[in-house]
């Protein structure tokens, strides 16, 4: 017997990610995203949830993605790679649209360049999970689920 999900999940990843498997693997691992993607839909499965993917590296088009989640779905899970340090408008889709959201990076952004620092969507984020490489969304998606079931 099917069970229904029991919350809807939009990931988003942002310029670049696109390029997984080829781009600078020691730094990003050697998943492509189909394979990350694939790995997520195995976890969204045990966890119950439906899964949504969406893939640009364009500013615009990632936030009006994020402005289509609302209403539609109950979390967002996000990568929005290098946008993470330069975009207020990715942000403030985020603060807009008002569902829990849970940002996720392959790499330690925090031991990385001193602009790599820097986040302006954290302040609208549930949470931040960096530096465990795709496992990063694994876990992201894990304290998303249980974050949505205290609400
Ligand atoms: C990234 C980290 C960002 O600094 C970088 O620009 C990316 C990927 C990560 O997943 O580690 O594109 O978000």
């Amino acid at each position: 017997m099917d069970v229904k999900p029991s919350f809807r999940v939009q990931v988003i990843h942002g310029p670049n990610l696109n390029m997984l498997g080829l781009r600078e693997p020691a730094i990003y691992g050697p998943q492509t995203l189909a394979t990350l993607e694939a790995m997520l839909g195995q976890e969204a499965s045990q966890l119950n949830l439906a899964l949504g993917f969406f893939q640009s590296n364009s500013e615009g088009a990632l936030v009006d993605c994020i402005q289509a989640c609302f209403g539609q779905q109950d979390g967002i899970l996000i990568n929005p790679g290098a946008y993470t340090h330069t975009s207020v408008a990715i942000r403030d889709a985020i603060a807009a649209v008002g569902l829990p959201t849970v940002e996720v990076h392959l790499s330690n952004i925090h031991r990385r360049e001193p602009f790599r620092h820097h986040s302006y969507i954290a302040a609208v984020a549930v949470g931040q999970i960096c530096g465990f490489g795709a496992d990063s969304y694994r876990l992201g998606l894990q304290a998303l689920a249980q974050h949505l079931k205290t609400l």
